[in-house]
Parts: structure tokens; C-alpha cells; sequence
């Protein structure tokens, strides 16, 4: 099994709701290590940044619109095969199809506020870790 990083926030909808901690235990109850992690309200530029993939998408003003409305919690999740198990933790985006037990389906309204991000492949992951973090912020696991 590969060892692997990904990208993750705690949306601004899930950090209101004062879920931080009930969400960061999900990850690691499921064996994902928290390497790196750092607070942030993001300014309009820094989300549309983060989301340029999807401009031009009708929802791409909401979602920008949203995830600079309020702090979000970013962090580097590590453990083997990390992208695609903090997805299946996650459950899926719309939170009215994600499986019982997930985040999504535990702490999200709906499509256009869903509680986290998670990237979507390794790529992304290299990709999106970098957009937040430098390698010298990343404290891999010595025990
Ligand atoms: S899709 O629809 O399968 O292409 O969605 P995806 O590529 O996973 O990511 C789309 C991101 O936009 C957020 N978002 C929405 N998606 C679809 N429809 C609506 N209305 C919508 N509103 C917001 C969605 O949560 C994805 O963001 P992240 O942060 O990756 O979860």
C-alpha cells in the first residue's frame, strides 16, 4: 500500500458549527495522521485560486462566495492510499447521496455548503498541498 498525502478543509459551514474536532477524529479514527494544518479566513483571490479548475462552472461565484465567508481549517492528511480514504471518509459531495456514518452525511446541508474538501488524486493532492503549505510546514511522522 502506497503512502500518501492529500489535501483537506474544514469548511467555513463545519467550522461554525464548532465540528473541528468531531471531524479531525474522523480522520484519524480512520488512520489518517494530521502532518500539517493551519487556519485561515481566505480572501475572494485565494478561493478563486484554489477552485480556478472550476470557473466558469454555474456554481463557481456561490462556491467562491462561501469558502471566503468565514475561517476554514486546512490540513495535510497522511496514511496509506490517503486520497481516496479521506474521500470514502468524506462521502459524496451532495450530502443527500453520501453513505451513512460520513462526514458529509453527518455534518453537511447540502451540495452548496458540504462541511469539507478533500483532493479528488494524487496530482491534486501535490498540487493543492502547495497552494497552502511549504514542504518545510509538512512534520512527517517519526513514531
Ligand atoms: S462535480 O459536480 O462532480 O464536478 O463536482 P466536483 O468536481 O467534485 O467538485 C465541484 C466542487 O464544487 C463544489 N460545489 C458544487 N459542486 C456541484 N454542484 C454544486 N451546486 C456545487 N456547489 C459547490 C463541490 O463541493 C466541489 O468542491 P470541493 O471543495 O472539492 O468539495
Amino acid at each position: 500500500m502506497a503512502i500518501e498525502r492529500t489535501l483537506s478543509i474544514v469548511k467555513p459551514d463545519a467550522v461554525g458549527k464548532n465540528a473541528i474536532g468531531a471531524i479531525y477524529d474522523r480522520f484519524e479514527k480512520a488512520g489518517l495522521r494530521i502532518v500539517a494544518a493551519r487556519m485561515m479566513h481566505l480572501t475572494r483571490a485565494q478561493a478563486e485560486g484554489f477552485y480556478a479548475v472550476h470557473k466558469g462552472r454555474p456554481f463557481f461565484n456561490d462556491l467562491v462566495a462561501f469558502m471566503s465567508s468565514g475561517p476554514v481549517m486546512i490540513q495535510v492528511l497522511e496514511g496509506e492510499n490517503a486520497v481516496a480514504k479521506n474521500r470514502e471518509v468524506m462521502g459524496a459531495t451532495n450530502p443527500k447521496a453520501a453513505a451513512a456514518g460520513t462526514i458529509r452525511a453527518d455534518f453537511a446541508a447540502s451540495i452548496d455548503e458540504n462541511a469539507v474538501h478533500g483532493s479528488d488524486g494524487p496530482d491534486t493532492a501535490r498540487a493543492e498541498i502547495s497552494y497552502f503549505f511549504a514542504d518545510t510546514d509538512i512534520c512527517p511522522r517519526t513514531r
